[in-house]
C-alpha cells in the first residue's frame, strides 16, 4: 500500500469541512492513518511550498495558509498518491471534475480546500515535515 501527504487547507477548517473531506477519503478507499490539526506560521509555511518560491502568487499562498488551522494527514491505499489527485480535482475550481473535493468545496484557484503530494519523493518528504515515526502506526 502507498502512503500520501494531505492538507485540508484553511478554507476549509474555517467552513468546518473537515469532516465531509475525510468522508470523501474513505469513501475512495482511503484510510487516514495519521491525522492533526495544526496552525503554521508564515515561514513554516514558505518551507512547506518552496518550490514554489518564485511564483507571483507565493507570497499570498504562504499567508493563506498561516491564516488559520489547516488538517495535516497521512492517507494510505493502492495508488494512494494518483487516487488522492483524482478525487481532489484540478487545482482551479472551475476546471475540476464533478464530485471531486475542490468541485463541491473549493472557493478559488488559491483558496482550494486541499493539498496533496504529486510524487512518491515529495510525499516521503512532505510526511516527515509534519509527522514523526512514532506518530505513524499501520
Ligand atoms: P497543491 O496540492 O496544494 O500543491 O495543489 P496543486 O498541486 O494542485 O497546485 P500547485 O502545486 O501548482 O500549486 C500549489 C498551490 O498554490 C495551489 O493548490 C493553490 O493553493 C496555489 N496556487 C496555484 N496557482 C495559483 C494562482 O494562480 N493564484 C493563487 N492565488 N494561488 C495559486
Ligand atoms: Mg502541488
Amino acid at each position: 500500500l502507498e502512503r500520501t501527504f494531505s492538507i485540508i487547507k484553511p478554507d476549509a477548517t474555517r467552513r468546518n469541512l473537515t469532516g465531509a473531506i475525510n468522508a470523501k477519503f474513505e469513501e475512495a478507499g482511503l484510510r487516514i492513518v495519521a491525522q492533526k490539526r495544526i496552525q503554521m506560521t508564515k515561514e513554516q509555511a514558505g518551507v512547506f511550498y518552496g518550490v514554489h518560491k518564485s511564483r507571483p502568487f507565493y507570497d499570498e499562498l504562504c499567508e493563506f495558509m498561516s491564516s488559520a488551522p489547516v488538517v495535516v494527514q497521512v492517507l494510505e491505499g493502492e495508488n494512494a498518491i494518483s487516487k488522492n489527485r483524482e478525487i481532489m480535482g484540478a487545482t482551479n475550481p472551475a476546471d475540476a471534475a464533478p464530485g471531486t473535493i475542490r468541485a463541491e468545496f473549493a472557493e478559488s484557484v488559491g483558496e482550494n480546500s486541499v493539498h496533496g503530494s504529486d510524487a512518491p519523493e515529495t510525499a516521503a518528504v512532505e510526511i516527515a515535515y509534519f509527522f514523526s515515526g512514532l506518530e505513524l502506526v499501520g
